[in-house]
């Protein structure tokens, strides 16, 4: 395991990310909400650069059994993540896929430390 500086902590406002490649692996970081993230930009699906997405919302559906009716609500606006191939859809804070649940964006350690984002590879 290794230590990487990928950015100042000043570079990372609130809502941004950067992808760095990091011994020979592209890795997202995102401050979302306060909280750092980084991730594999590596699509469960087919490999493609997940990271790249767009941060979106998602439509979750209900059924009313006795009314036989779905409805369809946006929800979570700026948590999800789209992978732009093929739309498979994450959620940024754990990583997990929201169509595959027992799938998830391989994850790194980061951390900001004495003025720098360190992610642990
Ligand atoms: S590679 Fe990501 S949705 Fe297909």
């Amino acid at each position: 395991m290794g230590e990487h500086v990928v950015a100042a902590a000043s570079e990372l406002q609130e809502g941004d990310r950067l992808v760095a490649e990091l011994a020979g692996r592209e890795v997202a970081v995102f401050r979302f909400d306060g909280e750092l993230y980084a991730y594999l930009n590596w699509c469960a699906h087919q490999g493609g650069p997940v990271c790249e997405g767009a941060l979106t919302g998602t439509y979750e559906a209900t059924y009313d059994r006795e009314a036989n009716e779905v409805s369809l609500s946006w929800n979570r606006e700026g948590e999800v993540l789209m992978c732009p191939w093929h739309g498979w859809e994450y959620d940024l804070p754990s990583g997990e896929c929201l169509s595959q649940r027992s799938t998830r964006l391989p994850s790194y350690p980061v951390e900001e430390r004495n003025g720098d984002v360190v992610v642990t590879l």
